[in-house]
């Protein structure tokens, strides 16, 4: 075989490796949405107030192949990373974390390879999410192959304060000026506060629709 055909076959290997990613991918956002739209005929309610999905872009994943001390090869890729195909599911109320998540994991096709809980065990950061790594099965002509995909679930306020901490810790290359990550802190606090309040609110609202009904 000559170089050429052999960097075609990389080409290839890296095209199939990726398209598995995005059908995981669609295969989890449809169940996500049919639970949703389940929730919304049974109870009027929904739980999930919207839904996001990315691919990890090749530098990305090159990028972390080598922090991780890892030759960059597809297989190392595939083994060795877990948030290739990555989901976020943001909700509204802190009580609708944990269903969503043991309603993913109830699933007959999924199966949940490690769960990190940082609602309980929020990182010292002030950051807080349910992250879950399953794997789902997608259905080629050759037979079926499990993927991996990572799951994010936090509410609105949770997912606001984590898109600019993200953003700081980028521009400081993750050691942000200390009165940054006080602020930071100050602020998941006021998040937890925020979250603590809407839910009672939310509470509040339903007992009163409850007595409506009866
Ligand atoms: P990574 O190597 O960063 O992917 O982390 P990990 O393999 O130890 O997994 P973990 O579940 O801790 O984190 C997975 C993903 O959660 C990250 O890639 C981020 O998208 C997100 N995440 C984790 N910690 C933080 C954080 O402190 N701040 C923000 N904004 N996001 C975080
Ligand atoms: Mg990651």
């Amino acid at each position: 075989m000559t170089k050429e055909s052999g960097g075609f076959d990389q080409i290839d290997q890296w095209k199939s490796t990726m398209f598995l990613y995005s059908s995981a991918l669609k295969s989890i956002n449809t169940k996500i949405e049919i639970l949703n739209n389940e929730f919304i005929q049974l109870y009027n309610y929904n739980p999930i107030e919207h839904i996001t999905s990315r691919l990890k872009t090749p530098e990305s994943i090159v990028k972390k192949l080598k922090n991780d001390g890892c030759e960059v090869t597809i297989e190392n890729m595939v083994e060795h990373l877990n948030d290739i195909a990555g989901i976020r599911i943001i909700c509204s109320f802190m009580s609708d974390i944990y269903p969503i998540a043991d309603m993913i994991a109830r699933q007959a096709d999924i199966t949940v390879l490690h769960v990190k809980d940082y609602i309980k065990y929020p990182k010292t950061n002030g950051y807080k999410s349910y992250h879950m790594v399953v794997t789902i099965p997608v259905y080629l002509s050759e037979g079926k192959r499990d993927t991996k995909v990572e799951i994010q679930i936090r509410t609105i306020a949770m997912d606001f304060w984590a898109s600019l901490e993200h953003k700081i810790a980028y521009k400081f290359e993750g050691k942000a000026p200390d009165y940054l990550e006080r602020e930071l802190k100050s602020c998941a606090d006021m998040v937890d506060m925020l979250d603590m309040k809407m839910f009672s609110l939310n509470q509040a609202i339903m007992a009163v629709e409850e007595e409506e009904r009866r």
